[in-house]
């Protein structure tokens, strides 16, 4: 398919578009009500809402060919390998929003023809913008970011959901690491592997929006994104996912999958997450 727009204007928009959360947010916050959907811990809010509601007026008026594939509102999953699909998260992190106002970000990726074409995660509380732009590379605050230098897992920090694996997996990936650190929202985390700050996010079933952005970060950045048997991870679907340093990957994996695996007495957890 021939490309009908311009790219580097695109960016140009949604940039733009981001920028304004900076004005909008603090009444936003200030008016924040919050529901709960599958248990308990499972937060959304108006703020994830509106902002969803908002971009899609926004495409919807400039770009009305374009698809929206989101959290809240745009499960369809209908020819979204097809043309222009965004791909958007309009809070990761929400709990973090309600509970501390800190440590959440915007997921956004645009795909044509099902390629990751444009990235961002957008730090609202830090104004840090991550973005990648395909063949041109990534970029924090409109600074290239260098590719990693290579990590062992001995030397590497490492950030997973400690709720989600069985102990022995969890006890196995602290004693091989460096370190552990969670900040709970999946594009910060991942952004953190893009700047070297971690080894590797991983997450046992994340959700198209939680990745969205980061199968170009990784790309352009060389790092390894994956499922858990190395393959790679259909953006309409997400699953098992592992974004990491090349230094460290398949090591992680090893001890993901060794002696019956991260998944063994899930069926606890599950029950305790009610
Ligand atoms: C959540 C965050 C969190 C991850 C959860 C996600 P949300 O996204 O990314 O880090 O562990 O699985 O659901 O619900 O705040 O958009
Ligand atoms: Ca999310
Ligand atoms: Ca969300």
């Amino acid at each position: 398919m021939v490309s009908q727009y311009d790219i580097n204007e695109i960016d140009n928009e949604i940039k733009t578009w981001l920028q304004e959360l900076n004005l909008r947010m603090p009444s936003l916050i200030e008016e924040m009500q919050t529901d709960t959907k599958k248990n308990r811990f499972d937060l959304v809010t108006n703020v994830d809402k509106m902002i969803e509601s908002d971009f899609e007026s926004f495409i919807n008026k400039h770009y009305p060919t374009h698809k929206l594939y989101s959290e809240e509102a745009h499960q369809a999953t209908l020819n979204l390998k097809e043309g222009y699909t965004w791909v958007m998260d309009p809070i990761d992190g929400t709990a973090n929003l309600v509970k501390q106002q800190d440590d959440y970000c915007v997921i956004l990726a645009l795909f044509v023809d099902g390629a990751p074409t444009l990235s961002y995660i957008y730090d609202v509380p830090r104004q840090i913008l991550y973005h990648a732009q395909k063949g041109k590379g990534a970029f924090i605050n409109n600074k290239r970011l260098a590719t990693v230098t290579s990590l062992p897992l001995s030397e590497a920090i490492i950030s997973f959901n400690n709720k989600v694996l069985n102990d022995e997996t969890m006890h196995e990936l602290l004693k091989a690491s460096f370190g552990y650190r969670l900040i709970g929202a999946c594009g910060l985390d991942s952004a953190r592997v893009f700047t070297g700050q971690f080894g590797a996010h991983i997450h046992t079933n994340a959700k198209p929006w939680d990745i969205a952005a980061q199968f170009l970060f990784a790309e352009e950045l060389g790092l390894e994104m994956t499922n858990f048997d190395k393959q790679p991870i259909d953006f309409v679907t997400g699953g098992p996912y592992i974004i990491s340093n090349p230094g460290c990957h398949e090591e992680i994996l090893d001890i993901l999958l060794a002696d019956g695996g991260y998944k063994k007495e899930q069926l606890r957890l599950k029950t305790d997450l009610k």
